[in-house]
């Protein structure tokens, strides 16, 4: 009995001693790096809070590229382009990154000392600290799904995205980048600074106050008549209800059949920033820099359900839904949706 018990403990016991291994080794080097990453930490939250409000850029845009290196360095999405895109970013500082993160990235490389950052979840496990690694690789996953089969891919919203660079390049289809002016401007520039090839992408810059994306995209060549995959990552949760709605329509209007509309939606109890205190702490900060959070879906009865009637409404049928969390007992906060014209 007693042996069984003993055998059973050991992998316990055993985890909790490399565990405490990897920490006695890992304070050390977490020491070596306070003076760079007092600094790294300084310049970070200048460039990514002081800067980018007085270049007019997309403050949520350049966070989910922090992401992007984040997943790079701890090895859950390598993403050699948006890396290469940060150390030339004027918003953001690699050297920032590295010293407030060195250390850990040091120690999961050197004797496997992860943390969350270094984790990814099983399907169905997502929990909100996790949805921004998962949802990134989702969206690679619905690209790689449809890149061969469309003609046209519209990236509403996309920040300083760079995930069409990889799937697209040297194939025949079209690309077109939106957002608001100053974010594709900057975008464009650092594209130039770090040298990466981007010729074969159409950017277009958009004054949302007082011009019509459709009337620019249609301007800058796409064509009606072609099936086209639109990727609508992590841009409804800033607008109004009905701008929503309008663009869904919009996309709706300027599909033929087997074209694709790939999005996402959060909740309406967390864009309130009820779900947790970070949540909510998030969504100030968030609205302090000028991109409050407005636009959600009541999932708090069926989420599946509330999904497809609001698709409904702007003329599209769901055909997926991956909903984060299902088999945990948590409210639904988050889902992934692909959608097809009525
Ligand atoms: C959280 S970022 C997401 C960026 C990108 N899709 C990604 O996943 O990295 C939200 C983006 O929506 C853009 N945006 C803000 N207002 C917009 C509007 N009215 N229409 C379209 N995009 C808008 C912002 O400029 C920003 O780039």
């Amino acid at each position: 009995m007693a042996d069984k018990n003993t055998k059973k403990q050991l992998p316990g016991i055993l985890r909790f001693l490399t565990k405490l291994l990897q920490i006695i080794l890992y304070i050390p080097i977490q020491i070596i790096f306070i003076p760079f990453a007092i600094i790294g930490l300084i310049d970070g939250l200048y460039k990514e809070m002081r800067k980018s409000k007085k270049l007019g850029v997309s403050f949520s845009a350049g966070q989910a590229l922090q992401y992007r290196w984040i997943m790079h360095y701890f090895n859950t999405r390598p993403d050699p382009l948006s890396v290469a895109f940060t150390k030339k970013f004027p918003c953001e500082s690699h050297f920032g990154l590295w010293s407030t993160l060195g250390a850990l990235i040091i120690s999961q490389r050197l004797f496997g000392f992860t943390t969350k950052l270094g984790k990814l979840v099983e399907p169905g496990e997502e929990t909100l600290e996790s949805t921004a690694g998962i949802r990134l690789l989702k969206f690679d996953k619905i690209m790689e799904k449809y890149v061969d089969e469309v003609d046209q891919i519209v990236i509403p919203g996309v920040g300083f995205d760079l995930i069409a660079l990889p799937f697209t390049k040297g194939k025949e289809v079209k690309v077109f980048e939106l957002d608001q002016v100053q974010t594709i401007n900057i975008k464009i520039e650092t594209l130039k600074k770090t040298g990466l090839q981007h010729d074969w992408i159409n950017y277009i810059p958009v004054d949302y106050s007082n011009e019509s994306w459709v009337d620019n995209l249609l301007r800058a060549g796409f064509d009606k008549t072609k099936k086209t995959l639109f990727l609508w990552e992590s841009v409804s949760l800033f607008l109004e209800d009905d701008t929503v709605k309008e663009s869904l329509r919009q996309m709706a209007d300027l599909c033929v059949a087997g074209s694709i509309i790939a999005q996402d939606f959060y909740s309406k109890s967390f864009v309130l920033g009820e779900t947790s205190k970070t949540v909510k702490k998030t969504s100030r900060m968030i609205g302090k820099m000028g991109e409050p959070w407005k636009f959600g879906i009541d999932m708090s009865n069926d989420p599946k359900a509330a999904v497809e009637s609001f698709l409904k409404e702007c003329g599209l049928k769901a055909t997926e839904i991956y909903q984060f969390g299902e088999k945990l007992d948590i409210e639904p906060f988050y889902c992934i949706v692909e959608a097809e014209k009525l």
